[in-house]
């Protein structure tokens, strides 16, 4: 489901995911194990790319405890929906990890408020 849109200049990000992942946090529970939460980043109305975070349980296991994200890893898609091949997504997890104390997520209270 659509549970936040953020504008910012010419810049317009659309934030989705499952109903299931909404009540989790709405019930103060951990994410279920297959949430995917997608952002599409548009600039100037055109889709750039697609930024999506997916939890699976024992997932993250291969990063440096710096850059561990618990059971997140993360993916940039292109419009096309082919993966960026040319990233290693440690910059993603490293700005994520400053969420450590909400689940890596930033956008837990728009979740919260979501219908
Ligand atoms: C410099 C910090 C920073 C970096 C680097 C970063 N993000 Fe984020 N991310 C944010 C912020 C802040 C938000 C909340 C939405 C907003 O304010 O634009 C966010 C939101 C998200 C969301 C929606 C879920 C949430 O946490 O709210 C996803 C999915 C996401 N980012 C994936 C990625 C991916 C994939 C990368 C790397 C390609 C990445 N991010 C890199 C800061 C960052």
């Amino acid at each position: 489901m659509h549970y936040a849109t953020f504008n910012r200049g010419g810049t317009r990000e659309e934030l989705f995911t499952s109903r299931e992942a909404i009540e989790a946090v709405k019930n103060g529970q951990p994410m279920p194990s297959g949430t995917v939460i997608t952002m599409e980043d548009y600039r100037n109305d055109e889709l750039y790319r697609y930024v999506v975070m997916e939890r699976r349980a024992g997932w993250g296991t291969r990063h440096s405890p710096e850059l561990r994200t618990g059971e997140w890893e993360f993916q940039w898609f292109n419009p096309d929906r082919t993966a960026k091949t040319d990233e290693s997504f440690d910059r993603c997890r490293s700005c994520h990890t400053s969420q450590a104390s909400q689940d890596f997520v930033f956008t837990v209270d728009q979740m919260r408020r979501a219908k």
